[in-house]
């Protein structure tokens, strides 16, 4: 996972309504190398970033990648110390791998302020009509269970934790690379419709 995501994080923080980000703290969950907050960055500069992320090697690089922005990476279970300190949440194809995604919900709500919000996009989601076939793709190149999670799934987790969830396509309308040959996609249509359609982009917001 790495630069290849940079069209649709600038999509994803194109579709954000917070654009003036210069006083906010910002957390991106399942950063890996820390792309997405490098790319949010130079395009909204915000006071401070913390990415966090289980796979100790990404959060090195991470951390090596990071030059003289404000931001830090650490192992996701670092977490603790930073109950209500963030404004925004960010992650981006994450909640799939998460095994218990109450707790997650639970979690970011813990270390959102009040009123703070996460933003979160899936489309490797049991409703992705290519899911069947993905899933054991992606199973092949994780050592982490892949979950079936579908966005009604999702909404529920964090409804009953406390946020009010609101939902939109991703609606990516830029142009899609084809590659000749991909196990994930058997037609340019089906390229399109993942990135326009099935890719779920989630605004849930800690309420009372
Ligand atoms: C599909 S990758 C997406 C990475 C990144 N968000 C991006 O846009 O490129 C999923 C990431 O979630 C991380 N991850 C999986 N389970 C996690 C957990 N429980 N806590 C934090 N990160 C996790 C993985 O290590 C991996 O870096």
């Amino acid at each position: 996972m790495g630069s290849h995501h940079g069209p649709m994080w600038r999509h994803f923080i194109d579709k954000i309504p917070e654009h003036d980000l210069s006083t906010k703290t910002v957390l991106d969950f399942g950063c890996n190398q820390g792309g997405f907050l490098r790319t949010l960055y130079a395009a909204r500069p915000f006071k401070f970033g913390l990415g966090v992320d289980i796979a100790v090697e990404s959060v090195r690089r991470a951390n090596e990648l990071k030059g003289d922005m404000p931001l830090d990476y650490r192992i996701a279970d670092q977490l603790s110390d930073w109950s209500g300190r963030f404004d925004i949440a960010f992650s981006y194809e994450v909640l799939y791998l998460l095994p218990d995604l109450a707790a997650h919900a639970r979690q970011i709500r813990e270390v959102l302020r009040e009123g703070g919000t996460y933003y979160a996009v899936i489309g490797c989601h049991a409703d992705n009509p290519l899911w069947p076939r993905w899933r054991g793709l992606i199973a092949e190149t994780t050592n982490l269970p892949v979950q079936d999670y579908s966005p009604d799934d999702c909404a529920s987790a964090f409804i009953s934790s406390g946020f009010e969830v609101a939902a939109r396509k991703f609606g990516y309308d830029g142009f899609v690379p084809v590659d000749e040959q991909s196990q994930y996609y058997a037609t340019v249509v089906e390229r399109l419709t993942y990135a326009d359609e099935v890719k779920v982009l989630f605004r849930m917001v800690k309420s009372g």
